[in-house]
């Protein structure tokens, strides 16, 4: 398994380019399974997550072309409506499958996911939508098997979930009549994957608010669409970079899609300048460590919490960081205690009482963002940090380790 060492201490200076959106991606991938014809996406993320995409809709019948960051689909047989458990269990984005498939085939049988590391993540509510939407789902040996022939209706969420609206938005182009999902999740990547539906044929209007509405059409066509930049890998070096206490360009990043991650920067005491898709990020004064409270899109996104908590550990002043999203997403803590923070989690929120000083240690990734955490941490750390099991680290961050070198970062990877 693959180790992460850093030798901390240096500002970052340099520059790093951002990948496509792993987050875009996913859905983006399955929405190639909703028409016959060919869909090319460019910008596309090398990442194991991505990888296992390729996979399921691989063994699915679908004819799968990967040249650079270009990936060509082609589904004009889906031999078997299927993601089995083998895949699910590795990554939970694959429930995405499912509103595609039922729209296109009529079937589908989908693994359950399971509970995972962050918290017990249901999928009742891509269930309940789809129900309502007409579909015949039954639960059995750990499967979610559905058929029938989707019909447009109006579906409140019960809550804010992004994959929940994705694969309800997903299904319901294909579906007879309109669709309106209300309390949709409003995040920038909903509003990529509508503007590929749309490219297919689809008619959609709302994406990037609470009320999105589709109209049924008897079929999609073949589009090539450009994924949006990652917003949370661009909030990840911006933090890292803000936190070592250095000056660097983020090129080709959406700023448009970080405003509450931009403006707790600003508190933190970074200067930010934004030239088009270029970010510069520096930060000379003190740093001061912020609280966050994590909400759905356009509030602070949970995916920069752990990020959030790294750069608090060792600035002046107490930060309370709160997580409403996942119930256990703050498995972090303990590490960065070893690295010589000083936090007290109860509950949700923890309260980081920001030190002078973290000191390198062996500590363990337990999770995608958790992992980022751990290296901007062992980045501001003195002395040697290395990071165990970053193959959480592979499957959200494209080559993390010479995108840091660019920045004058001394991180290796060990085999
Ligand atoms: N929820 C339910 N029932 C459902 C769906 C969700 O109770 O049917 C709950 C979840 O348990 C959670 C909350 O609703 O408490 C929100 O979960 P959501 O469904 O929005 O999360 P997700 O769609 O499974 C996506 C991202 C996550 C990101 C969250 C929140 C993808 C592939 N994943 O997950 O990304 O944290 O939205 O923004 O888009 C990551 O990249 O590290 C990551 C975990």
């Amino acid at each position: 398994m693959d180790k992460l060492r850093i030798e901390g201490g240096t500002p970052l200076h340099g520059e790093v380019r951002i990948s496509g959106a792993k987050n875009a991606a996913l859905p983006l991938l399955c929405a190639g399974l909703l028409t016959a014809e060919p869909l090319t996406l460019r910008n596309v993320p090398r990442l194991n997550d991505v990888a296992t995409m390729r996979s399921l809709l691989a063994q699915m019948g679908v004819v799968v072309e990967v040249s650079g960051d270009r990936v060509a689909l082609g589904a004009a047989r889906i031999d078997w409506p299927l993601a089995p458990y083998e895949l699910v269990k590795t990554m939970r984005a694959s429930i995405l499958a499912l509103g595609p498939l039922l729209a296109r085939c009529g079937e589908a049988r989908v693994s359950l996911p399971g509970g995972c590391a962050i918290g017990l993540r249901p999928v009742d509510q891509h269930v309940k939508g789809l129900t309502a939407m007409g579909a015949e789902i039954d639960l059995e040996h750990g499967y979610i098997n559905a058929k029938g022939r989707l019909t447009g209706t109006k579906f409140v969420f019960d809550m804010v979930t992004v994959t929940g609206t994705e694969n309800l938005l997903m299904a319901a182009t294909l579906a007879r009549g309109t669709t309106v999902l209300e309390n949709a999740a409003r995040e920038p990547e909903i509003v990529d994957l509508a503007r590929c539906l749309t490219a297919m044929g689809a008619r959609i209007t709302g994406a990037g608010t609470d009320r999105i509405s589709i109209e049924g059409v008897p079929e999609l066509h073949g589009a090539a669409h450009s994924i949006m930049p990652d917003r949370i890998e661009t909030g990840t070096y911006l933090v890292a970079i803000a936190a070592s206490g250095g000056k660097a360009t983020v090129r080709g990043a959406d700023v448009t899609s970080l405003d509450s991650v931009l403006t707790k920067l600003a508190e933190a005491g970074a200067t930010v300048a934004i030239d088009g898709d270029a970010i510069v990020v520096a930060r000379q004064g003190a740093l001061r460590g912020v609280s966050v409270r994590t909400a759905p899109h356009p509030g602070f996104p949970t995916d920069m919490q752990a990020q959030f908590m790294a750069l608090a550990a060792r600035a002046e002043g107490t930060a309370v960081i709160t997580e409403t999203i996942f119930e256990n997403r703050m498995m972090h803590v303990q590490e960065l205690v070893r690295l010589g923070a000083d936090i007290e989690v109860e509950g949700g929120t923890a309260l980081v009482r920001g030190v002078a000083k973290l000191t390198g240690a062996h500590v363990m990734a337990t999770d995608l963002r958790a992992s980022a955490c751990l290296v901007i941490a062992g980045l501001v750390a003195e002395g040697e940090t290395v990071i165990d099991r970053i193959y959480h680290l592979d499957r959200g961050y494209e080559r993390m380790e010479e995108k840091l070198s660019g920045l004058s970062a001394r991180v290796t990877r060990v085999r």
